[in-house]
């Protein structure tokens, strides 16, 4: 009998380098995806079509969709705001975007100067736009388990962002604790909350690992159904508009401990664990990966 398939969607491209300060070559984020799409990964999530003065490391989105040599089986989705970015997407050649709003007002009005209500009204048309053009949409959900400027997320809140997410035609609802702030017994909260009202096979988890809470978390969700994991190669990343964020849980670790745990993720471990050390050796910074490191060692 097979082991059951998790899905993994990397963000390091996008979450991971949004963060960094020193912009990075083109050439080198292209070449980061293209090896990335080599490990077995099928989704890795590019880049952004947001405002460059906000994110300068994104600003080069277009020049890097040109650069892509796609692999068949892997999707590439980009961020997009709004209608300027759905349609520069299209026009850029993605064939997959993800929209982003949050469970907290003060976050999503420091995110997209937006407030929640009006965050899915421009995505009613950002996503009508998307069909019409062939591409599907992906749904972030972000402060899942608190916020950095308001606290305390409820989540009958997060629940139903997440369900007016999927009204409005996402396909995958993305559950983001944003600032790693969330343990197992609080993620397992939201996530009761939210399945009640969406599928639990179109729910992700995305941890960021601020507060070492992240493969905690993670297993926690896996224990109650969730079968896609959003992550980051050598824990590369943060929000810039959520202080004190750290990096995604590293993809290396969430491989690591799903392969030894009964799960399949079609992800070629020794491979991942060169790319994230390669990308590391790239960036100047330490390979936040656990796993990568003792795999190193070895
Ligand atoms: P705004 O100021 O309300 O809107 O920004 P605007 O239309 O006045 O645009 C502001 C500037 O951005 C203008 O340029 C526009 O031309 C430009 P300026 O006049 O300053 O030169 N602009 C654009 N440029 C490129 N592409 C576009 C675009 N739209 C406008 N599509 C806006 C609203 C949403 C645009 C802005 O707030 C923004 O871009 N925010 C970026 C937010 C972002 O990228 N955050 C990080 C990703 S979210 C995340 O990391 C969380 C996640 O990982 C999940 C989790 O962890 O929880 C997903
Ligand atoms: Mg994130």
């Amino acid at each position: 009998h097979t082991r059951p398939f998790v899905k993994i969607v990397e963000v390091g491209p996008r979450d991971g380098l949004q963060n960094e300060s020193k912009i990075i070559p083109t050439v080198t984020k292209a070449e980061l995806i293209h090896r990335l799409a080599n490990t077995g990964l099928s989704v890795v999530e590019a880049t952004s079509f947001v405002s460059e003065h906000l994110v300068p490391q994104m600003g080069d989105a277009r020049e890097l969709m040109r650069m892509i040599k796609r692999n068949p089986n892997v999707s590439y989705p980009v961020l997009a705001p709004n209608i300027r970015g759905v349609k520069a997407a299209k026009s850029a050649g993605a064939n997959e975007i993800a929209i982003f709003t949050g469970a907290s007002d003060a976050f999503v009005k420091r995110n997209i100067n937006m407030t929640i209500d009006r965050s899915i009204e421009i995505y009613t048309s950002v996503i009508q736009m998307a069909k019409q053009d062939g591409m599907r949409v992906r749904g972030y959900v972000s402060c899942i388990a608190g916020c950095p400027y308001s606290g305390k997320v409820d989540p009958s809140i997060v629940a139903d962002v997440a369900e007016r997410l999927l009204n409005i035609g996402c396909y995958e609802i993305s559950l983001g604790d944003t600032i790693g702030i969330g343990r197992p017994h609080e993620i397992l909260a939201v996530i009761q909350a939210v399945s009640q009202r969406i599928p639990l096979e179109k729910l992700a988890i995305h941890c960021h690992d601020t507060y070492g809470q992240a493969l905690a978390n993670i297993y926690a969700s896996l224990e109650a159904g969730i079968r896609i994991v959003d992550s980051s190669v050598a824990g590369l990343g943060g929000c810039p508009f959520a202080r004190g964020a750290t990096g995604n849980v590293a993809t290396e670790d969430v491989v690591y401990m799903l392969e030894g745990n009964g799960f399949r993720t079609g992800v070629d471990l020794d491979k991942l664990v060169d790319v994230g050390h390669w990308i590391s050796s790239e960036l100047g910074r330490s390979n936040e990966s656990r796993a990568a490191r003792a795999l190193m060692a070895k």
